[in-house]
């Protein structure tokens, strides 16, 4: 059995996040989103149960992707949970030169491989942040969230 971590913060999930998530999910058993952060502090805009909650809702259709969130080393869950890789998406070099150390740290430290998928070409402008702001300005981000996603972040800055 294959199992691979899609690890980030996810403050909240996004269109580009999600497609991540279902090609990874054609290539493994099963995939783990795993929301990393300390479920009792409030930095960001959701909380990690929020978080959780949310990503949980948008991938209730998806039947080998599961969601669970993690305060501590990525590295001791995926040795915990007897997970053989990690995967993220790359946009751009940025993302390439932020992911690598942490790349090459994990697999020092435990022997898990990262695999690399390259966002789709729709989403190589999506963060997170990028939407965030957006929203909290008025601005539509239809279509780089899902739906429920943006109402709930339309929520947080009424
Ligand atoms: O949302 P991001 O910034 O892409 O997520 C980065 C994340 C959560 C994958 C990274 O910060 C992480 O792995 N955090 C868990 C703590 C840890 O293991 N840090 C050492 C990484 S080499």
């Amino acid at each position: 059995m294959t199992i691979a971590v899609c690890p980030g913060s996810f403050d909240p999930v996004t269109n580009g996040h999600l497609d991540i998530f279902h090609r990874a999910a054609r290539h493994f058993d099963e995939i783990i989103v795993l929301v990393t952060g300390n479920p009792t502090k409030t930095s960001g805009l959701f909380s990690v149960e929020e978080r959780v909650a949310l990503i949980r809702e948008v991938t209730r259709d998806a039947g080998n992707i599961r969601v669970d969130f993690w305060g501590g080393l990525l590295v001791d869950y995926t040795t915990a949970h007897h997970v053989t890789a990690l995967v993220k998406g790359l946009r751009s070099s940025l993302d390439y030169e932020y992911e690598v150390p942490m790349a090459q740290m994990n697999r020092r430290l435990s022997g898990v491989d990262t695999y690399f998928l390259l966002t789709d070409e729709k989403y190589g402008y999506t963060s997170s942040s990028l939407c965030k702001e957006v929203v909290k300005y008025g601005g539509d981000v239809s279509g780089l969230v899902p739906d429920l996603v943006g109402e709930a972040m339309r929520e947080k800055f009424r």
